[in-house]
């Protein structure tokens, strides 16, 4: 097993490119099993979660293949409709896929999704949402099958009781070839999923009001192929900027979705950090002690503060003056990056969805091992803080999401190495 050999105490200091979006590329990647043709996705990420979901539309007897940032994607043809469990188990976004070959092949077989161990996540939201759109759902011994009847599904009104990311993608991808109009009431509106509709319009489907809570999906018969760019990574952004919050210095983040990241920009500018965007680019530059953040730091839906952003925020507050307090009500198992953090000097008391970060001096190195994808991360931005060097054991969680992870923390200046 892999690891990453951090030595911190220096400041950072140059620029990246930040990556293609992960949480984008894995929908839009099932949104072309919809597309009678070819696409080419360009800024595609080189993540193990990209191959996994590369060989899940392989083994549906489609053709993709994933060569430097570009990635092909030909559906014209789909032989099967069932992921295997091997795959499903793999990442979270494969339950993405079941939305798209339900809506493509009229059925889809497949067992419980994996991905990062965050606290129990269910899947009822996309089930009920499924059966709403006329499918007829069985399980059999930890297989289920959704079933449309008719081939193809019916339009249909869906509420959801709290806006999921990838129940309300499901539902668009289920619903884009089915017959009728659908519409999605509080939908959640990250930018990641305006991403994948931008994607399935170009390919002609009818989708409004992307980004907003309520969606309306006018079935079409079928999709054509396109060229499509992915948006760039926001949570990936945050993470590079909280590692020069955390060691000190400048950088500058080029390629970056400025609009898209604010949430997490306006919180981190209360740090004391120095924050200026022009031209897609963003340069943050750390002189003195960071300080800590006043108000709670509440995880919210987009445009709330993301979770996927709390732990690499915290790692870097954990050593700034003051006292900082984390809400996380997204997620119930979400501070688990937060004994390692512990280990290497930080003050930290977790009481239900509260943390409480009171800022040390400073964070010494230690051995540990990423507990997730972001954990993993905020494990790194500590190290980057921290005097002497740290182990990261575990980093296939890192590797699920981050692109040249030592590769960019080595152009900003910061001592890394994968041992
Ligand atoms: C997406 O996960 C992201 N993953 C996550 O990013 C992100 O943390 C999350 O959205 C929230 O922003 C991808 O886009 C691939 P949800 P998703 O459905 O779709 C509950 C990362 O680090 N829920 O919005 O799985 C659920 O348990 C990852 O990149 C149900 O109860 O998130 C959770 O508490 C991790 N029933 C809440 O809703 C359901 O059927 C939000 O989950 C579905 C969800």
């Amino acid at each position: 097993m892999q690891k990453f050999v951090i030595t911190g105490g220096n400041r950072l200091g140059g620029e990246i490119e930040l990556q293609g979006c992960k949480n984008s590329a894995l929908p839009i990647m099932a949104a072309a099993v919809l597309v009678q043709g070819k696409c080419i996705l360009e800024s595609c990420p080189n993540l193990t979660d990209v191959y996994s979901a590369a060989r899940i539309i392989n083994s549906l007897g489609c053709k993709c293949s994933v060569a430097g940032k570009i990635a092909e994607i030909d559906a014209s043809a789909v032989s099967g409709s069932a992921i295997p469990e091997k795959l499903m188990g793999e990442m979270r976004s494969s339950i993405m896929f079941v939305g798209a070959i339900l809506g493509r092949t009229g059925q889809c077989t497949f067992s419980i999704p994996g991905g990062c161990e965050l606290g129990p996540r269910p899947i009822d939201m996309h089930l009920a949402a499924f059966s709403k759109l006329g499918a007829e759902i069985s399980e059999n011994g930890g297989e289920i099958t959704c079933r449309l009847p008719k081939g193809r599904g019916h339009g249909s009104k869906i509420s959801l009781s709290f806006p999921s990311v990838g129940a309300t993608e499901n539902i668009i991808l289920c619903s884009v070839l089915a017959e009728g109009e659908t519409v999605v009431n509080n939908a959640a509106r990250e930018p990641e999923i305006c991403d994948m509709c931008r994607f399935l319009r170009a390919c002609g489907a009818k989708i409004k009001g992307d980004g907003e809570s309520r969606i309306v999906i006018e079935g079409v018969e079928k999709l054509h192929g396109c060229e499509y760019c992915i948006m760039p990574d926001r949570i990936a952004g945050a993470t590079y900027l909280a590692m020069t919050a955390a060691a000190g210095g400048a950088m500058i983040l080029k390629n970056a979705c400025i609009a898209e990241m604010e949430p997490f920009i306006s919180v981190l500018e209360q740090t004391g950090c120095y924050i200026c965007t022009a031209d897609n680019r963003i340069y943050l530059r750390r002189g003195g002690r960071l300080k800590a953040i006043r108000d709670r730091i509440r995880t919210m839906p987009h445009p709330g503060f993301p979770t996927d952003a709390q732990a690499v925020l915290m790692a870097a507050l954990a050593a700034a003056d003051g006292t900082s307090v984390f809400e996380e009500n997204i997620f119930d198992c979400r501070y688990r990056h937060t004994d390692a953090l512990i280990k290497m000097g930080a003050d930290i008391q977790v009481m239900g969805k509260a943390a409480v970060i009171r800022g040390v001096k400073g964070l010494h190195g230690a051995d540990v091992e990423a507990t997730d994808l972001r954990g993993g991360a905020a494990m790194a931005v500590a190290a980057l803080g921290a005097e002497g060097t740290t182990s990261i054991g575990c980093i296939n969680h890192i590797d699920r999401g981050y692109e040249k992870f030592e590769d960019n923390i080595t152009s900003l200046g910061g001592r890394i190495s994968r041992v």
